[in-house]
């Protein structure tokens, strides 16, 4: 007895605690709550979207955080990580990219999909009562949203229109130099996402996976989190598509509120599916395809014929016996 209740205390000791941290290292087994396109692959990836057109999807942590201490308090310290990837088909019409957020409300059933990540719509778009915090990874450019490029990062505040962004990238800690990632890669890479409550900062970080996080961050600017995000919010990530179109997967994922995100396990990520093919190989395969087949017709066309006639000429030569000449109206033909 004594024992199953330390054992129940400690469970809800965990439980009271589960909302201040978390890590996923894939998401085989995991609960999310999870609509539109977005669903957990048999090998463990969070597939937001499919690669169909004109698709939105979330995937959201099962609880809400509380990210107050006291209901006026200010909103904590927070940091999270995650691993994400994007594939393409088409690598010159890829979008629309994927988004962090933590955001009051899971309903996002009004949301739009193409530029609008499945975050917003036009409506509400800049509207302070979304309040809703969000890092997008945009691989469309709008300029209507005022997009830097069609490979960027930015910070989002109520809106899609960035109050800073970035070319996706990081800054090299041995040489300083900025060095550019291609957000359609195919490749998975890793972003850290740090608050600051004292001076209300945050810092965006982004890497490929086999580099450490770097010491200068991408983006940093200070906003005061306390007067866009509610007491209870939900964190979780959104992905759209538009008539481009693109497959938009997180591998793993970490939150720690007034501590570091624990680190992802990057041995146990789920892998990958091949990489697509290029456009040139797909409109070659096919002619190629063709060729090949049209040949092997006419060589099996060729070789059949040979054979019929073989055949032919030995029933004949059955019949009358091989090396028959015959002479037609003084000619001779020879059948051999
Ligand atoms: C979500 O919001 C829409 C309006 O934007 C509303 O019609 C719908 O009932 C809401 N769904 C839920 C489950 O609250
Ligand atoms: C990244 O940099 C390389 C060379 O430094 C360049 O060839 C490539 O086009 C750049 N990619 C992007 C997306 O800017
Ligand atoms: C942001 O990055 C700078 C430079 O590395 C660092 O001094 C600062 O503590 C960071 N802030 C947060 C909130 O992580
Ligand atoms: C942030 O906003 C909250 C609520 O408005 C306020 O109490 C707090 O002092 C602000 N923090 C800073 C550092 O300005």
């Amino acid at each position: 007895m004594k024992i199953m209740l330390f054992g129940l205390l400690a469970v809800l000791a965990g439980c009271s605690d589960a909302v201040d941290q978390f890590v996923y290292s894939g998401f085989t087994g995991s609960n999310l709550i999870l609509d539109g396109g977005a669903r957990v692959t048999p090998s463990g990836l969070l597939e937001l979207t499919n690669g169909m057109v004109r698709l939105k999807g979330h995937a959201f942590h099962p609880t809400p955080l509380y990210l107050r201490k006291s209901p006026n308090g200010m909103v904590q310290s927070f940091s999270v990580s995650f691993v994400f990837a994007i594939l393409c088909d088409y690598p010159d019409s890829c979008g629309h990219g994927l988004a962090f957020f933590i955001s009051t409300s899971k309903n996002f059933s009004s949301a739009f999909w193409t530029q609008y990540l499945g975050l917003f719509n036009s409506r509400n778009n800049g509207d302070p009562n979304n309040h809703i915090f969000a890092i997008e990874l945009d691989t469309v450019q709008n300029d209507d949203l005022q997009d830097i490029s069609n490979n960027h990062i930015g910070i989002n505040i109520n809106s899609l229109h960035s109050m800073q962004s970035h070319d996706a990238g990081f800054y090299d800690d041995k040489s300083g130099d900025f060095k550019n990632l291609t957000l359609i890669s195919h490749k998975a890479m890793q972003v850290w996402v740090n608050y600051e409550r004292e001076i209300t900062q945050i810092n965006v970080t982004m890497a490929p996976l086999n580099v450490e996080k770097p010491v200068k961050p991408l983006l940093s600017t200070t906003h005061n989190l306390s007067t866009v995000l509610t007491d209870s919010a939900y964190i979780g990530f959104s992905s759209s598509t538009g008539t481009v179109s693109g497959k938009h997967y997180v591998l793993g994922w970490s939150f720690g509120m007034n501590s570091p995100a624990p680190s992802i396990d990057i041995a146990k990520l789920p892998r990958l599916g091949k990489k697509a093919r290029s456009k040139v190989l797909q409109t070659i395969l096919p002619i190629v395809a063709v060729v090949f087949l049209l040949s092997a017709g006419t060589i099996f066309l060729c070789v059949w014929r040979n054979l019929r006639y073989a055949e032919l000429r030995e029933d004949w030569e059955v019949e009358y016996g091989p090396q028959s000449y015959w002479d037609i109206a003084g000619g001779k033909v020879n059948f051999s």
